[in-house]
């Protein structure tokens, strides 16, 4: 049971709420760590990759309970041990307790984080950064302990932007003496929510939202009760599968500020896509002949996550379009399995180019990562006959009961 059947060709109308977004809540969870007490997190989203941070949690002695979105963190018990290396295995985002554990107690024993393999996403800024910051890490050959007597604020120049770098020099700075400034910052609005959490609690931040964060430590910070905003990478897959499918569908709650390339692009691509008070309308299959350029990048640029839903419409309507991708360099894994599917792309270097066809067929394909296992599901809503997506569980690391919220807007779905 670990595959979903998809039988394609059905337009898609009705309304979905977007659950809490995965990247936001990961590092809210990771910097609790910080506080002493209990922090309430609303709107977490029910996802394995939630579930291991929860259990990695746990395993560092905090007491975790979920109640529907709401997870409760007590962290009063925190113990320094080793975390369990199936959930450090399976999720990057461990990476993130780094800092925070660091901060906290001083010493930290973890193995390598995984996560998607969607690139070499080596750890060595995140190393570099905190040895500057007073901690002292022996890396061993299958992982590594950090050791520090006290962590001091330091400027810190990255060579690129980096995501998780920022969260986790942000989360082992708030408690640091001195300041430290992070530049450039990556500004994603999911490092403005952990910020706003961390403020909350009692952090001094400046700079929220801009490429240049300067944080002042601080003695201790307070409990505090949050709730994450709603997901942009599924609220923008959700428009694509419509995109692709047809029909009209209403993405309740989408973070609609944050998502305005992505509905740039997907009107680029001919779909109609209005803005409401509490959410966002898409209506209509893509459609039109011009060809369309993409580029990934870091926000406010075109997100890498959504890249290969937006490939999927692409080569599933018709469209020539040209696909780079510039923040992971293994991002494209999904183009054999779309092959299968009847698309026409080929791939050079960190570009792809996509020559539409006018519709794609079933097949069986192989989720090999998150993003591309979801955007095989876009795919097969809009191919004619029956298709399976192997390997469920990549896609289950961050969205919500895909089948249920696709079956509510009319696809016809089910676990294989
Ligand atoms: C985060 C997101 C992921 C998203 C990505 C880019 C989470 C849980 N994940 O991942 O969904 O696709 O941002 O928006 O929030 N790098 C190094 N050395 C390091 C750290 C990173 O070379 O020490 C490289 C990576 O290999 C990658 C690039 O930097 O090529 C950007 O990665 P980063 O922004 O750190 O992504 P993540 O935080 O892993």
């Amino acid at each position: 049971m670990d595959a979903v059947r998809i039988y394609g060709g059905n337009c898609l109308s009705g309304q979905t709420t977007i659950q809490g977004s995965k990247n936001a809540s990961l590092p809210i969870l990771a910097a609790t760590l910080l506080i002493n007490g209990i922090c309430e997190i609303e709107n977490c989203p029910d996802i394995s990759d939630v579930y291991h941070m929860q259990r990695l949690l746990e395993s560092l002695g905090c007491r975790v309970e979920r109640e529907d979105s709401l997870v409760r963190v007590d962290t009063s018990c925190l113990r320094e041990s080793n975390m369990p290396a199936d959930s450090v295995g399976v999720m990057r985002s461990s990476i993130m307790l780094l800092g925070a554990l660091l901060a906290r107690t001083g010493s930290v024993r973890m193995e390598y984080p995984g996560g998607c393999v969607i690139g070499a996403r080596p750890i060595d800024l995140h190393l570099q950064s905190l040895r500057r910051m007073g901690v002292e890490i022996d890396q061993q050959e299958l992982g590594f302990s950090a050791r520090a007597a006290g962590l001091r604020g330091i400027v810190f120049r990255l060579p690129f932007v980096s995501v998780g770098v920022t969260e986790n020099l942000l989360l082992a700075a708030v408690l640091a003496e001195g300041m430290t400034v992070i530049e450039p910052a990556a500004r994603e609005p999911e490092i403005q929510a952990l910020c706003e959490f961390l403020i909350r609690a009692g952090a001094r931040i400046e700079g929220t939202g801009s490429d240049r964060l300067v944080i002042h430590g601080v003695e201790k910070l307070m409990p505090v009760r949050y709730r994450v905003p709603a997901d942009r990478i599924v609220a923008g897959t959700y428009m694509c599968s419509c995109m692709c499918a047809g029909g009209s569908v209403f993405l309740k709650d989408a973070p609609v500020r944050d998502m305005e390339v992505v509905v740039e692009y997907a009107g680029k691509l001919g779909a109609v896509v209005s803005y409401e008070s509490d959410g966002i309308l898409v209506a209509g299959r893509a459609c039109g002949s011009l060809p369309c350029a993409l580029r990934t990048g870091c926000y406010p640029d075109f997100p890498t996550d959504l890249q290969s839903p937006f490939m999927v419409v692409m080569a599933a309507s018709g469209k020539r379009g040209r696909i780079e991708e510039t923040v992971f360099e293994n991002r494209f894994r999904i183009v054999p399995e779309l092959m299968k599917m009847g698309a026409d792309i080929s791939v050079q270097g960190n570009t792809a180019y996509v020559n539409g066809v006018r519709r794609l067929h079933g097949a069986v394909v192989q989720a090999k990562e998150l993003r591309g296992g979801a955007a095989l599901v876009v795919a097969a809503l809009a191919a004619e006959g029956t298709s399976i997506v192997t390997n469920r569980h990549y896609i289950d690391r961050g969205y919500e009961d895909i089948v249920f919220r696709l079956r509510e807007l009319g696809a016809k779905i089910e676990l294989a």
